[in-house]
């Protein structure tokens, strides 16, 4: 369902907002009462929506945000204010011309106390005119590097007023005279939303590295270029070994992130339903899981689109390829939700936490269960069994942990504070979450693809090991430097690697082509000139050229405007 936009919307939807963000918040944060009176509106997108929460001077940091909404118990309404430039909210998409209601995120303030940032249902527009109303200030932020029809906006409020009951009730809610009341509920429940979000986000990179590598693997098997012998005729490029190199990995990547984000959502609907029995032990375990989840597919995902749209050589830059629209995508799930740095250094939090625990002799839950033993020290031993590299990936970051720890017991020893020694530790702390969350990826993509192929036939289950495999190498050949640091892999070892990755790429190569056909995305969701099914490429590169405006007369009116005076010196 959510994928067949992509085949009306050649970029990012302006309604993506109000389905991904409006509809849910109504269904999460309003109580029965409310929920009746906005949720048909809004599934029947009798009125559109988006959630307005960043601002011109806060992302990251919401308890700085700055807009209030000023509790005025004479009339029973919220007044809205923007206080300041930084205040106006920013880039909520579908914000500028679509919506005529948003979700605004703001500061509380009833009876002179304030209580933080909570979220209110704003019309922005007439339901008739769709003119903005007195005291809105809205439009478009302006041209950005992907989103260019995503419509994302800017909101100012002007001492603008709602009623009381506009206030999102379910978890908080102001009470006629102005009385603040929290609403006692399992306050962590509210991570649900946030992990929801960002399960779908990997599995939506996971899409989208799918769509790149059927683009840039089909235009492989139709490009030939330059000669592998003397004499001999021009190779499809895909059998040179290294664009076999920066291609197979990628479809590796997309299976991988495609099972751990399916893998994340069973292991957070079974949190769920341990919570609602009172068990909250797994939450900081989920809460570290979807964070790094998150930041690494998403990094992984904008590197491995660019690297898929620079296998297409010069084509690749073709808007046409749909590459460059598929990267400006997916480089800025990097950035919302969670900026890839915040949320690793959230992970390395919990893995210091329960690194701790282990020191103490304490049970660990179970995707930092490596710690137990790892924490006692001492190196991993190398093997090059599947089971072997995953143990080793677990050593490295049980030993970059390990390493952050004494590094930060160093530092406080000598008298530094705490905080200072985590900030000035943060930088390895990032690595060591990131090694954590490729030793999970490893793991989960190896035993779900072990449990999901037990039933398969021989072929597709040795296909699908190879696939296992050369991601194992590849991020072993990826991490010699760590892997010599922390387990007893040899020079010897390394270079077995290389040869082993290398005879992967040549038994996958023959497999290519109906590995990416395998992930069925037909041409209308693909939209590229390079990716289609039936490998039309240059008719289909002249087809899009001809389409340009600028070729719609043989003499375009610049050349009488500017040209012709130009050239016979008449300008
Ligand atoms: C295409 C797009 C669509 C968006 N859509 C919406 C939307 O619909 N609604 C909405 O409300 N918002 C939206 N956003 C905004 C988005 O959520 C924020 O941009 C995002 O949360 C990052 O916050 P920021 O911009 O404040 O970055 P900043 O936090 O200012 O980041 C700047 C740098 O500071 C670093 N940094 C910040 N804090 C720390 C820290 N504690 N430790 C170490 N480093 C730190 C970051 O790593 C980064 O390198 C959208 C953004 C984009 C790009
Ligand atoms: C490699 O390591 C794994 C995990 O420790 C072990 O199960 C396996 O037997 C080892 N294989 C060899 C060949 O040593």
């Amino acid at each position: 369902m959510r994928h067949a936009s992509d085949a009306f919307f050649k970029e990012v939807s302006p309604f993506l907002l109000h389905l991904g963000m409006f509809v849910p918040s109504i269904i999460g944060q309003c109580t029965p009462e409310q929920q009746a009176k906005w949720l048909h509106r809004a599934l029947d997108m009798q009125i559109i929506g988006t959630y307005a929460q960043t601002e011109l001077g806060h992302g990251t940091f919401i308890r700085g945000l700055e807009t209030t909404a000023t509790y005025d118990p004479e009339t029973e309404e919220f007044v809205l204010h923007s206080p300041t430039l930084s205040s106006y909210k920013w880039w909520a998409g579908g914000l500028g011309h679509t919506c005529n209601y948003c979700i605004l995120v703001a500061q509380l303030y009833t009876k002179g106390k304030c209580y933080g940032i909570h979220p209110f249902i704003v019309q922005i527009r007439d339901e008739e005119t769709h003119m903005p109303l007195p005291g809105i200030k809205v439009g478009d932020i302006g041209p950005r590097m992907g989103f260019s029809t995503a419509n994302n906006g800017f909101l100012g409020v002007d001492k603008h007023r709602i009623p009381r009951e506009n206030m999102m009730m379910k978890n908080a809610q102001v009470l006629k005279d102005g009385t603040y009341v929290k609403v006692s509920r399992h306050e962590k429940l509210t991570y649900g939303t946030m992990v929801f979000v960002r399960v779908i986000l990997v599995h939506e990179v996971a899409f989208n590295l799918a769509k790149a590598v059927t683009i840039a693997t089909r235009y492989s098997a139709v490009r030939r270029q330059s000669q592998l012998k003397p004499g001999f005729p021009e190779p499809q490029v895909l059998d040179y070994i290294t664009q076999q190199h920066k291609l197979f990995i990628v479809i590796a990547t997309s299976h991988a992130l495609h099972l751990t984000s399916i893998w994340l959502w069973t292991t957070f609907t079974r949190v769920i339903a341990d919570m609602r029995q009172g068990n909250t032990d797994a939450l900081p375990e989920l809460h570290a899981l979807s964070s790094c989840l998150k930041a690494l597919s998403t990094s992984v995902g904008a590197d491995f689109i660019e690297q898929c749209r620079l296998a297409c050589g010069g084509h690749g830059y073709m808007l046409s390829s749909n590459l460059p629209f598929i990267y400006s995508f997916v480089t800025a799930t990097r950035t919302y939700e969670g900026d890839y740095t915040v949320l690793l250094l959230q992970t390395a939090r919990f893995l210091v936490k329960s690194f701790e625990k282990a020191e103490a002799g304490k049970p660990l839950t179970p995707t930092v269960s490596y710690l137990e033993t790892a924490s006692k020290g001492g190196k991993a031993t190398w093997n090059n069994s599947l089971e072997g590299m995953i143990l080793s990936f677990e050593r490295v970051a049980a030993g970059s942990i390990a390493t952050c720890i004494n590094s930060i017991r160093k530092k406080m020893e000598t008298g530094m504070s705490c905080e200072d020694a985590w900030q000035q530790t943060a930088v390895s702390l990032v690595v060591a979450a990131e090694a954590h969350c490729r030793a999970v990826l490893c793991r989960v993509y190896w035993s779900e693809i072990t449990r999901m192929t037990a039933s398969s036939s021989p072929n597709v289950k040795t296909v699908m090991l190879q696939l296992v495999s050369l991601y194992l190498t590849y991020w072993a050949l990826k991490s010699t430097g760590d892997l010599l640091r922390y387990s007893t892999i040899s020079e010897e070892d390394i270079i077995n690697l290389q040869h082993r990755y290398e005879e992967l790429l040549g038994l996958l190569r023959p497999n290519a082509v109906g590995l990416v056909d395998a992930f069925d995305i037909r041409d209308e969701l693909l939209q590229s000139t390079l990716g289609s099914w039936d490998g039309r490429v240059y008719e289909r590169l002249m087809e899009e050229a001809l389409k340009s405006p600028l070729n719609t007369q043989p003499v375009h009116d610049s050349f009488h405007k500017y040209l012709k005076p130009l050239m016979q010196g008449k300008l």
